[in-house]
């Protein structure tokens, strides 16, 4: 069992949780992920690991309220425990020979993209930064950006709060002013795809972290495919970063619609059912 040491909420609709976790505390990088089981009966889930203390032996994460698990989960408190946290998992973030990047975060994306942020920070790389959300109350990890960046840029999409603005609009000016060596975008896929485009335009290379559905996590049950670069690719194993100028994100988006879907029509049976 993982017990919970601390929790909190970031907005209404997201949480963190910092786990004991000491095995993976001891091997986690930015840029992977755990999977969890709230009880023996649950489902798995993928999160990445948010934050890490080696010597506390702690794991944070930060979740999404969205659907049954993260539901689930968040009607947990401090003290209780998880069933299953297993991990790392996926591969770390490649951050050799970087000197100079952009990382771009969109919404909860901006969870996977802060560790990212917060270790090329630490070990010297320039990091300048991009946030967006929909509005001012659903802004999240702001402090811990800033902080992390040389630049920080904050966007709303109404204005509420920061700048007005897509992410693109901020990334635009900064790829004006600035060469970059990469560009790291995390985030939903249609901003991913949109950052990509943009900086296709400005020839800098972009890495994409991206979040099919993955079952097992560990490359078995070919859930999590894309193709990239015209290749199949488990984002499980291979990712979950990728080269976003190769990424199909049509077809990924497309699997990710099928699944909401399929997901649908199974409420609306079970919904049937029950009215029966
Ligand atoms: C590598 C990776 C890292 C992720 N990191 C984070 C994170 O740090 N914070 C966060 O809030 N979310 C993260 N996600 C997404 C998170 O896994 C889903 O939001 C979660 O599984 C939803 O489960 P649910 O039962 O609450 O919702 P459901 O109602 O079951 O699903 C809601 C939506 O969540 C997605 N989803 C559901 N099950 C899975 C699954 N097994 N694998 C992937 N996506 C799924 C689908 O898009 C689905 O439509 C990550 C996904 C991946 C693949
Ligand atoms: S989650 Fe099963 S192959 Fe990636």
């Amino acid at each position: 069992m993982y017990r919970i040491l601390e929790k909190q909420h970031l907005n209404p609709t997201v949480g963190k949780m910092v786990i004991e976790a000491p095995l993976i505390a001891k091997k986690a990088k930015a840029g992977q992920f755990i999977i969890l089981r709230v009880d023996e009966k649950g489902e798995r889930i993928p999160l990445t690991i948010a934050d890490y203390d080696r010597a506390r032996g702690t794991i944070t994460i930060i979740y999404q309220i969205v659907g049954a698990t993260t539901m689930a989960l968040d009607r947990l408190e401090a003290g209780d425990a998880l069933c299953d946290f297993l991990g790392p998992l996926g591969n770390p973030t490649k951050m050799e020979g970087l000197k100079r990047v952009a990382v771009v975060g969109g919404g909860v994306g901006c969870a996977i993209a802060l560790p990212v942020a917060k270790g090329m920070s630490e070990k010297g790389i320039h990091v300048d930064s991009v946030v967006g959300f929909r509005n001012r109350e659903l802004v999240i990890l702001e402090e811990e950006f800033r902080q992390a960046s040389k630049e920080f840029r904050l966007m709303t999409d109404d204005g509420s709060h920061g700048e007005k603005g897509l992410v693109t609009d901020a990334l635009r000016a900064l790829l004006e002013q600035n060469t970059y060596d990469e560009v790291i975008a995390i985030g939903p896929m249609v901003m991913m795809k949109f950052i990509c485009k943009l900086t296709k335009e400005y020839g800098v290379k972009t890495i994409v972290s991206m979040n099919p559905i993955m079952i097992d996590g560990t490359g078995m049950c070919g859930g999590c495919r894309l193709t990239v670069g015209g290749e199949t690719k488990f984002a499980c194993v291979d990712g979950p970063e990728f080269d976003g100028h190769l990424v199909d994100f049509d077809q990924a988006m497309e699997r990710g619609r099928t699944y909401h879907a399929f997901e649908e029509q199974q409420c609306n049976l079970f919904r049937k059912e029950v009215e029966q």
